[in-house]
This record gives C-alpha cells, sequence and structure tokens, in this order.
C-alpha cells in the first residue's frame, strides 16, 4: 500500500469516526432513529467524505441492519442496547466503524464488545492468523459471561467494497490464514446475552446491486439509475423515496430484488432474542498497525 492510499484511508476513517461521534450523542429517550442516521450521514458530507453505506441503528436483539425507512417514526426507549454503525469513503476508500449507546444498565455488555476490539487490535500485525483475532474476542466476551456472535464477522474493506476477504471471525475459527502487510479491515466483535447466533428477519431496507440485468418498467429503471450511481456500495430505501417517493420506490425496489439486480440485508435479531452490543474499528494491517477510526492517533 503507497503512502498516498494511506492518507486517503487515514482521511475516511477519520471522517468516519467524527460522524460516528457526533450522531452517536444524538441517541437519546424518545429520539427517532431516523434522525440519528440523517445526523451521521449528513455529517460525513459536510467534512467532505462519501458515504460508504447507508448508517445502521440497531436496537436490542437486533445486532445489525436495521435502517429506517424515511417515515418510521420508531424512537430509541429508556433501557435500550443501541448499536450505531458508521461508513465512509475518500476517493473510494472505505472506512466503517461502529459502537453501542446504552439506555439502560447495560455497561457490562457495553464494555465486553469495546473490551474485545481492543484485545484484537493489540494483537493486529502481519503473521497474526484470523483463529487468533477471534481467540481475542471470544476470550473477552466471555471474561463477561457473554457470547460473541459467531456468525457475524469482522471484513476486508477496499476501494469501493464494504465486505471482502478475509472474514475475521469473532471466536476460535481454528484459522490458519495469516494477516498481511498493508491489507484494510474491520474488526467488529458483537456480545449477546442470548445465543450468539443471529438469523435474518424480513424486510429489508438495506440494498446492494450485485448484477448487470435489464428491467422492464419505468419504476425499475429510474431507480437502477440511482443505484448505479452509489458505484456498487449498499444503499438504503429512504435515500431513493425521499427523491421518487415511497410507492414508485418500492415497486422499483421488489422488481429488482426479483429480477436479482439487487439484494437485500434484513435486521439480523438473535436467535434467542439476546441483547446485542457492537464494537468497530477499521485497521491497516502494518508491523505498527494504523487504526483509522481511532481519533486520537
Ligand atoms: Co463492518
Amino acid at each position: 500500500m503507497d503512502s498516498e492510499t494511506i492518507e486517503k484511508y487515514r482521511q475516511s476513517g477519520k471522517i468516519a469516526a467524527k460522524a460516528l461521534q457526533h450522531a452517536s450523542k444524538l441517541i437519546k429517550p424518545g429520539v427517532k432513529l431516523v434522525t440519528v442516521c440523517d445526523a451521521a450521514e449528513d455529517k460525513i458530507r459536510e467534512l467532505g467524505g462519501g458515504i460508504a453505506f447507508p448508517t445502521q441503528t440497531s436496537r436490542n436483539e437486533i445486532a445489525a441492519h436495521y435502517c429506517p425507512e424515511d417515515d418510521d417514526e420508531t424512537v430509541y426507549q429508556e433501557g435500550d442496547v443501541v448499536k450505531l454503525d458508521v461508513g465512509a469513503t475518500v476517493d473510494g476508500y472505505v472506512s466503517d466503524n461502529a459502537l453501542t449507546v446504552d439506555l439502560g444498565d447495560h455497561a457490562k455488555l457495553v464494555k465486553a464488545s469495546r473490551e474485545a476490539v481492543n484485545a484484537a487490535l493489540k494483537i493486529v500485525k502481519p503473521g497474526t492468523t484470523l483463529g487468533e483475532i477471534g481467540t481475542a474476542i471470544q476470550t473477552a466476551i466471555e471474561k463477561y459471561g457473554f457470547a460473541p456472535v459467531k456468525n457475524l464477522s469482522g471484513h476486508g474493506i477496499g476501494h469501493y467494497s464494504v465486505h471482502e476477504s478475509p472474514s475475521v471471525p469473532n471466536f476460535d475459527s481454528g484459522s490458519k490464514n495469516e494477516l498481511v502487510e498493508g491489507q484494510s479491515i474491520a474488526i467488529e466483535p458483537f456480545a449477546s446475552t442470548g445465543a450468539g447466533m443471529i438469523q435474518e428477519s424480513s424486510n429489508p431496507t438495506v440494498f446492494m446491486h450485485v448484477a448487470r440485468r435489464s428491467v422492464r418498467s419505468a419504476f425499475g429503471r429510474d431507480i437502477l439509475k440511482d443505484i448505479e450511481s452509489y458505484n456498487g456500495l449498499p444503499f438504503t430505501t429512504r435515500w431513493l423515496s425521499r427523491k421518487h417517493g415511497i410507492g414508485k420506490t418500492k415497486f422499483g425496489l421488489r422488481e429488482l430484488v426479483n429480477a436479482g439486480v439487487i439484494r437485500g440485508y434484513p435486521p439480523l435479531p438473535d436467535v434467542r432474542k439476546g441483547l446485542v452490543s457492537q464494537a468497530e474499528h477499521s485497521v491497516l494491517v502494518f508491523d505498527k498497525p494504523i487504526i483509522i477510526t481511532k481519533l486520537d492517533e
């Protein structure tokens, strides 16, 4: 990785971290989820970044992928465990970070995922195996008596790419695959009071363009034009419905899903409805790793 690319990742990470900090301060009982997501995305733009993926804010047993529609009246409640997951780009270079806000008495649960990500970051360097990263995460979470979510993992990040290899396990997977100098990865442990396994629910609002195919209706074609402008990065219903109206947007999205042009990513609840916390940072792998989403560096 050349120094220019490193600098772009650093800028991207700084923007994602500032947007995450800014929006997380708005998370309070009675505040609408959509207000917080808009605040994060507005902040990214204000700081000169691009949006890597729609900001997501998942509550309680939902680990990830909750992204409110424009007319979603859901508000945060007293007692909630709230995840906020924010990503930015600079010249297409993706950064990804997340944290948990505790609106109840779940301090230990929040600490478990935060300590897990820090334990993993501490051993990031070329040659560390993915199994060792997973073990560090699992150990930190189990110390608090919680379960790491095993079927969610960290991931490589890249140029206009939010999810690529390697998959970074949140438990001792036994993988002997090693981290490689110059890799860019996001480490994102989830701690659960339940099963430590998530499943897909329904009604996705996060989508990604997965295949180039023609579509029949004018609605579908109009919406596809916007989707193409996202450069293969994920997008959400709200962005489209604000321009095209909700009826046309839903019709178009349904057609594109059915044609296999886009794929939906529905909310992911813990299978036993345990409460879930999350922490995430993006890091460049070097002997002296660069945690691009840490603001104090
Ligand atoms: Co991520």
